[in-house]
């Protein structure tokens, strides 16, 4: 095989590998925020108890001859309208407990704050205790909240841990009788991302930060159209006041669930201001995808009129105004007042998700007209469909060509022989059209499947294999993810997932070590290799490409072999001396069905090892089945 760093010489965006974060699989409520409680302030609109019950009663209806409870809606077009009226008769018999998102997973030692909000309507309640319980009703914790105020009073106390359970819950209990009025009550471990109250979950955003990604797309995926117009997910209720903003029903509640959901709301916990400030930890470009004016057209695909498309794009334009507006804007000003007086830099708008057809095109139209004329300096992304091939995707495509669109979305979840088949996909682009976003794929080895054990070391290989080629043609694919990231083990509508997460712990899949190991290593610059002036696509197996860093003076050679040979490869090196020390990093596994879980969380991981090279050449050793990247200083 042939380097030469002296041909197809094209920059590398450190946009290339980024993420794609969607509330899907309780990827956000019961995932990445690590609020407990479900259902905090009982605004869950199919039952406003969901999440909540009376042991004694049955599941959901909070009514005993030793007190009751009732949702009491106290303030419209609100985000936080109901709270909880509880009367207690006989305060022996009467406990209110919440199941947490599939539970709540708790660790020993570990500290948890507790919040609520609480007005003594009447009678004499003085206290209400909080205790972390295991199923059975062992208590692992608790604490002592005392109640007096008879204007609604914000508390908190905290609680240490015992014992670890992973399905814990909160129960609730009270002093004295009377009547008491409860709303916003919330759980946090102490330890969260960076220390922040009320944050985001360690280990998940952990994971997120060894990734180095480039940017990161939020919030979706189908969450972005809504499966109604009204369902659609609009930013602006997701910033402010954590308790103002207003609730809505998540369109991946139920249907399409493996594991039933019809407790899956979002709570905003994580808005937008959250994602643009995750981005700026994760040292990411953020991505916002915005509402086209389309709902789901795997739903009803109810459309706005292009009459009344204004809102929409008002949306778009006031969104950037609160990401890079100073304080003397509207939405600048609020982002300041949430504590963040710097811009954050937003350069990327996404218009739309998945949408497609002559709809999606008179509207991006409208979007790209009027964004432009405010932001010139914004690049804006537009999408092709779900399909990567076809009517439609070619018919998305010719159009926004035509418009001088300046980077296209494409989503492909195939089977692992499409992604071996396609390493060569982006080789004939057209150099003088739009960039590539390929902005969200994943090898699929049976469909969207049941769970963990299709995130196999096959897809992991042929989308590692296919990567070859993304890099390949970096100078006209500049952005990549992989999809969808997270999944609660518990509780999850799609899969394969890159991430998968219980209450207590989390790890990466195959598939996320394949990612790791092209984001950590993605280079500044594409060199040419070649097998006899070939690219290398699958020829005996093989599939390879490299580049250069020019800030580390370092070559990086990737080979995905799909083959069941071990391979002994010889590559010239034109253009460059090499230095002698160089190490390769494998991830392999002669069992194409193998997979990361959480009893064995690194089975299929990359190790490393040093060579030795020489001046113009290198010789590595490549298992069967293997994913390696070889580094050589330069
Ligand atoms: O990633 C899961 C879903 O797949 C996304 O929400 C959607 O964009 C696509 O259809």
């Amino acid at each position: 095989l042939q380097i030469d760093l002296t041909k197809n010489v094209n920059e590398i965006q450190p946009t290339m590998y980024g993420i794609f974060f969607e509330d899907i699989n309780f990827a956000a409520d019961g995932g990445l925020y690590a609020e407990m409680v479900k259902n905090r302030s009982f605004e869950f609109t199919i039952a406003p108890f969901m999440g909540w019950h009376q042991p004694k009663t049955n599941r959901y209806s909070l009514n005993e001859k030793s007190g009751m409870a009732s949702v009491v809606k106290h303030k419209e077009g609100s985000g936080n309208k109901n709270f909880c009226r509880v009367t207690i008769n006989d305060a022996s018999g009467y406990e209110l407990i919440n199941e947490g998102f599939r539970g709540m997973g708790i660790k020993e030692n570990a500290v948890y704050n507790v919040y609520l909000s609480a007005l003594n309507k009447s009678g004499n309640i003085s206290e209400i205790t909080l205790q972390l319980i295991t199923k059975n009703g062992d208590v692992l914790g608790e604490t002592k909240i005392e109640t007096s105020s008879a204007n609604w009073k914000d508390y908190q106390a905290q609680i240490t841990v015992s014992k670890t359970e992973e399905e814990a819950q909160l129960k609730l209990t009270f002093k004295g009788t009377g009547v008491i009025d409860l709303d916003m009550i919330s759980m946090f471990p102490v330890d969260t991302w960076k220390g922040r109250e009320k944050g985001l979950r360690k280990d998940l955003v952990q994971l997120l930060y060894d990734l180095k990604p480039g940017f990161l797309r939020f919030p979706g995926g189908c969450v972005v159209e809504g499966r109604t117009l009204e369902r659609r997910y609009q930013w602006k209720k997701t910033v402010g006041d954590v308790e103002d903003r207003e609730l809505l029903v998540n369109r991946w509640n139920t249907e399409f669930s493996h594991k039933a959901a019809p407790d899956y709301y979002q709570s905003f916990g994580i808005g937008f201001y959250e994602y643009f400030q995750l981005s700026e930890d994760l040292g990411a470009e953020p991505l916002p995808i915005l509402g086209c004016g389309m709902a789901c057209q795997f739903n009803t695909g109810e459309l706005a009129p292009l009459e009344e498309l204004d809102p929409y794009v008002q949306d778009a334009i006031d969104l950037i105004e609160f990401a890079n507006g100073d304080a003397t804007t509207t939405w600048g000003k609020l982002r300041t007042d949430m504590g963040h007086p710097e811009p954050f830099n937003l350069k990327y708008v996404g218009i739309g998700n998945e949408q497609w057809g002559p709809d999606y095109i008179d509207r991006y139209k409208i979007f790209a007209e009027k964004i432009k004329a405010q932001h010139p300096e914004i690049i804006i992304v537009s999408g092709s469909g779900p399909f990567p091939d076809g009517e439609q995707f070619e018919y998305g495509w010719k159009e926004l060509k035509k418009l001088d669109a300046e980077i296209v979305d494409e989503h492909y979840y195939r089977p692992p022989q499409w992604f071996l088949e396609n390493a060569g996909r982006y080789d004939d682009y057209d150099r003088n059209g739009p960039k590539v976003f390929a902005g969200e794929y994943a090898a699929h080895p049976k469909g969207v499947s049941d769970g963990n054990t299709e995130n196999n070391w096959e897809a992991a290989l042929s989308e590692a294999a296919f990567m070859t080629g993304l890099e390949r043609n970096a100078d006209v694919v500049v952005m990549t993810s992989y999809a969808p990231l997270m999944a609660h083990i518990n509780a999850f509508q799609w899969a394969p997932d890159m991430i998968w997460f219980n209450n207590l712990e989390s790890y990466g899949t195959a598939n996320y070590q394949v990612q790791k190991l092209y984001s950590n290593n993605a280079g500044t610059h594409t060199v040419s290799l070649t097998q006899n002036g070939k690219n290398v696509i699958g020829s005996d197996g093989l599939y390879a490409s490299a580049v250069k860093d020019v800030s580390t003076k370092t070559l990086i050679i990737k080979i995905a072999n799909t083959s069941k040979s071990n391979k002994s490869l010889s590559f010239s090196v034109n253009g460059a001396s090499l230095k002698r020390n160089a190490t390769i990093t494998t991830i392999e596994n002669t069992d194409l069905k193998a997979y990361n879980d959480f009893d064995n969380p690194e089975k299929v991981s990359p190790k490393s090892s040093n060579i030795k090279v020489k001046r113009k050449a290198i010789n590595v050793q490549i298992p069967q089945q293997s994913f390696s990247v070889v580094k050589i200083k330069i």
